[in-house]
């Protein structure tokens, strides 16, 4: 089993890359976003919690997304392996996901943590706000109050995975294509090494 996380900031291009990812490598995609906004579509208790955090541009507390995490991971036995994009964003959400991959005696092979400037971070969110219908992109207040979440409480994942070695910094500005070569490279690295 091949698990990678595709780290960075809002806006960084973690999702537009992952689509091209997992079909390269055959891996299952989980992106906590992507699952908060289909429970918010959905009017569930969950939904619901997580939106008043999400429109403010906050993170929505460990327990939710951890939980969420924990069962899709149930729910998917058979994968070769899984692309975590938006998780794990807080350091008890990292330590909870070693656990549960050591339950399934497996580990994080890497962290790929796309570096984009703030600006042009910025300059993407409100821009893909014209028309994405995300209500967490139409203002500059709430697309900053998500920058400034990063730096409070998701920058220290990347942290606690340097202190295992796992952490390679990609520069994600560029073409979509010229960055995807960069993530495949060092994802190939890590893959002959796991061999
Ligand atoms: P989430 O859905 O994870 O959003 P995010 O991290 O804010 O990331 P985005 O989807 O906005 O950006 P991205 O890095 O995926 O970039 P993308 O490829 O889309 O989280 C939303 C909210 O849910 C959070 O604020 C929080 O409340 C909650 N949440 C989620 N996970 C959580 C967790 N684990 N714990 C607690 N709360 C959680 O690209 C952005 C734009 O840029 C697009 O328009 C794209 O076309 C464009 N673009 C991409 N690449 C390039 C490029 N190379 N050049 C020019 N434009 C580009």
């Amino acid at each position: 089993m091949f698990n990678l996380i595709l780290f960075g900031p809002p806006g960084s291009g973690k999702g537009t890359q992952s689509e091209n990812l997992i079909k390269k490598y055959g891996l299952k995609h989980l992106s906590t976003g992507d699952i908060l906004r289909s429970e918010i579509a959905g009017q569930t208790a969950l939904g619901l919690e997580a939106k008043s955090f999400m429109d403010k541009g906050q993170l929505v507390p460990d327990e939710v997304v951890i939980g969420m995490i924990s069962s899709a991971l149930e729910a998917n036995p058979e994968a070769a392996g899984f692309l975590f994009d938006g998780f794990p964003r807080t350091t008890a959400q990292a330590e909870a996901l070693d656990k549960l991959l050591s339950l399934k005696k497996t580990e994080i092979a890497v962290v790929l943590a796309l570096e984009v400037s703030e600006e042009e971070l910025v300059k993407r969110l409100l821009n893909r706000g014209k028309t994405s219908g995300r209500s967490d992109d139409t203002s500059e207040e709430i697309v900053r109050a998500r920058i400034v979440e990063y730096h409070a409480k998701t920058s220290a994942v990347a942290d606690y995975y340097r202190q295992f070695d796992k952490v390679e910094s990609i520069k994600g500005e560029g073409s979509v294509d010229e960055i995807f070569d960069a993530l495949c490279k060092q994802i190939d690295v890590r893959m002959e090494e796991a061999i």
